[in-house]
Order: C-alpha cells, then sequence, then structure tokens
C-alpha cells in the first residue's frame, strides 16, 4: 500500500509537541467509535509519550494520529492505544505506515511484542493489525481483556487484547523495505 498523496502535498509523520494538542483532540473527535479523551489526556500524551505517538501531516493539516506507550508492568511490549485517520485519508496504507514508522524509532529498539485492545465489531482496526502481523511475519494472539460487565459496567462492549509477536528491531525494519 501507498499513503503517498496524489495531491502534490507532502505527507510527513513526526513526533508531536505540546501546542498540537488540540488538533489531535479534533481529529479523534471526527474518528468513531474512537474514545474522546480529555484535552489534557492528549496533551500529556504529546509531552510525555512524544516518542511513542506519531502525527501525520499533509501540507500543514494533521491527517493521522497514533497514540502508544511502553507499559511499566510489560517493558519490552509497545501499547498501542488509538490509532486515528482523517476520514479523507483513509484506505492507503497511512494507519499501518505510521505504527511501522513508530515501532523503527530508536526509543523502541528493543521491543519484542505490540499489543493493542479491539472490539469484536471494529472490523478496520482488526484488519490493520492482522497486516501488521503479516507483514512482520508474526503471529497475533487475541484474548479477552476488559470486559463488559466485568470491567464497564455493561455499558462497552469487551475489548479484545491483540498481541503481535516475536518481534526484533531488525525483523521490523526489513519489513519497512
Ligand atoms: C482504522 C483506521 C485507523 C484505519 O486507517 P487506514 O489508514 O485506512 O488503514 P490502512 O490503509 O493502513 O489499512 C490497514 C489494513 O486495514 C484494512 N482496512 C482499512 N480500513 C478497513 C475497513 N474499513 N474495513 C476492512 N478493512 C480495512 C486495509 O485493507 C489494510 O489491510 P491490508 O494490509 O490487508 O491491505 C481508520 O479507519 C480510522 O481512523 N477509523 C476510525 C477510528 C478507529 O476505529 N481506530 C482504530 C481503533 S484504535
Amino acid at each position: 500500500m501507498n499513503a503517498e498523496p496524489s495531491s502534490g502535498a507532502s505527507l510527513r509523520f513526526r513526533p508531536p509537541v505540546s501546542t498540537d494538542g488540540p488538533a489531535v483532540t479534533a481529529l479523534i473527535s471526527r474518528c468513531p467509535p474512537l474514545d474522546r479523551n480529555s484535552a489534557y489526556c492528549n496533551l500529556i500524551q504529546c509531552t510525555h509519550f512524544a516518542d511513542q505517538c506519531v502525527i501525520a501531516e499533509l501540507g500543514d493539516r494533521i491527517v493521522g494520529w497514533v497514540s502508544g506507550h511502553r507499559p511499566a508492568s510489560d517493558p519490552r511490549a509497545f501499547f498501542v492505544w488509538q490509532v486515528a485517520v482523517a476520514a479523507e485519508g483513509r484506505g492507503k496504507g497511512l494507519a499501518s505506515q505510521m505504527i511501522k514508522s513508530l515501532l523503527t524509532r530508536s526509543a523502541q529498539h528493543d521491543v519484542t511484542h505490540l499489543i493493542t485492545t479491539i472490539t469484536d465489531g471494529n472490523k478496520a482496526s482488526w484488519a490493520l493489525f492482522r497486516g501488521l502481523a503479516r507483514d512482520w511475519g508474526a503471529e497475533l494472539e487475541r484474548s479477552a481483556l476488559f470486559e463488559r460487565e466485568a470491567h464497564f459496567a455493561g455499558a462497552y462492549p469487551t475489548e479484545y487484547q491483540a498481541r503481535i509477536g516475536p518481534l526484533t528491531f531488525s525483523k521490523i525494519q526489513k519489513a519497512q523495505g
């Protein structure tokens, strides 16, 4: 797939800075079914977790965002929290390329697996992460993590954990081409 735009405007991936916070919050609000987090949450991601977050910019517009972190309880993992691509940018490999760009940063040199959570009905998200596992030649294991009744008091559907691995930095770089 190719995320290069046909408009001629240049597409680039970069770590966020604090002043990106409002645009990130606005992009997420246009990407259901993503939860709308607080503006403050996005500011913390853009600052404390800038090494694990990426912005895709087309010209001067933010068209993509991935937030993540390295869980303290599982330090060799990379957790993908939210992936948001503006409607006009979808279906061009942008989400996949943003995640690959995060995993090829030096801050992620020791990652052995990627984890995320996905609801059963989010077909696009399952396709995205199955595609990454395929491109990296790794397995994707699925298991219920946060359950509707036990963890969401019935208010939200169960979030299944997708765990992709084993990964090595060189394997990911090689798949990047
Ligand atoms: C999910 C989302 C991030 C995908 O972004 P994208 O840039 O269009 O995804 P990509 O083009 O990188 O596609 C990655 C894979 O998913 C597949 N895919 C993308 N959208 C799909 C859809 N709506 N239905 C089925 N498959 C889909 C692609 O075909 C591709 O598969 P392949 O590698 O086998 O060809 C985007 O649709 C979005 O922002 N949705 C709303 C928010 C959301 O649900 N986020 C994910 C939860 S964290």
